[in-house]
């Protein structure tokens, strides 16, 4: 354990499993104190046991992401456990694809919903705490950096068959993190993206069948999908003092697929 992100409160929304849960874990190897969102009542509580078990500091949230509701709620519970939040990563996502002439409103919805909608709330909800704050350490000529860290994806940067949900929800993202980093960085909020690619049960199933995989993989430059873990560190980089000259950037951490 180094101490990069010693005393660090940060939030991480899907963090049940996958690529959040890696999140959740390198942070917490790094000082963090974590709040472990998921939808997913029982992966989020196996998170928050294991980090406990293991000496670190972690609350679970259940809250299903994509209201103001449960954006509000969820802060209140980084702030009742912890007392403040320095850092959100809204990673929360699910897939519903379909092509367009059969996709449903539904899928359309869930998918802007999850993502797009989710994005904004839980990061409103914190920037709404973070303002009077960060105005008054502004003030005081002692700034403190605040940091918001997005997942958005090849699909929100190139597009990608059978995803238009997901793509104009990861491209919107994708405009959101640099309004922000605009709107934000006097209030020393940075605001950056990451675009991973991953082995998780999000995209196992794209990979089952042998042709499908050569396709796929095919178009990575490293020849291969990544394991969570290697998408971690670049959260970490990211949500650290380390990356306090940064912000509005999109960070591709996949193997070379968007190039
Ligand atoms: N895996 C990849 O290659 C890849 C590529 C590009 C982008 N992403 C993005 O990375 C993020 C994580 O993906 P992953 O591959 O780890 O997926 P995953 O399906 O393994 O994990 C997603 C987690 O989010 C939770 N979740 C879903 N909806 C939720 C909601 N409304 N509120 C709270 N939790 C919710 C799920 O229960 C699950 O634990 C997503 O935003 C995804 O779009 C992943």
């Amino acid at each position: 354990m180094s101490n990069r992100l010693a005393d660090k409160v940060c939030i991480v929304t899907g963090a049940g499993r996958g690529i959040g849960l890696a999140i959740v874990k390198a942070f917490v190897a790094e000082g963090a104190k974590v709040v472990v969102n998921d939808v997913d009542k029982e992966a989020a509580n196996l998170a928050m046991d294991q980090i406990i078990a293991e000496g670190g500091q972690a609350v679970a949230d259940y809250q299903p992401i994509g209201t103001v509701d449960a954006a509000e709620s969820l802060l209140r519970t980084a702030l009742d456990a912890y007392g403040e939040v320095d850092v959100l990563v809204n990673n929360a996502g699910i897939l519903r694809d379909r092509m367009i002439h059969n996709m449903s409103e539904e899928e359309w919805d869930s998918v802007i919903q999850v993502h797009l909608k989710g994005t904004w709330a839980c990061s409103r909800a914190a920037i709404q705490h973070w303002r009077p704050m960060a105005k008054t350490e502004g003030e005081s000529g002692v700034p403190r950096h605040r940091k918001i860290v997005n997942v958005t994806s090849a699909s929100g940067l190139i597009g990608a068959v059978g995803q238009s949900n997901y793509a104009a929800a990861k491209m919107g993202i994708v405009g959101l993190t640099k309004t922000w980093a605009k709107e934000l960085g006097r209030l020393n909020i940075n605001v950056n993206a990451i675009a991973p690619a991953a082995l998780t049960a999000m995209t196992e199933p794209l990979v089952q069948d042998a042709d499908a995989a050569k396709a796929r993989l095919a178009r990575f430059a490293l020849g291969r999908y990544g394991q969570p873990e290697e998408i971690a560190p670049a959260f970490v980089f990211l949500a650290s003092d380390e990356s306090n000259y940064i912000t509005g950037q999109i960070l591709c951490v996949d193997g070379g697929l968007v190039i």
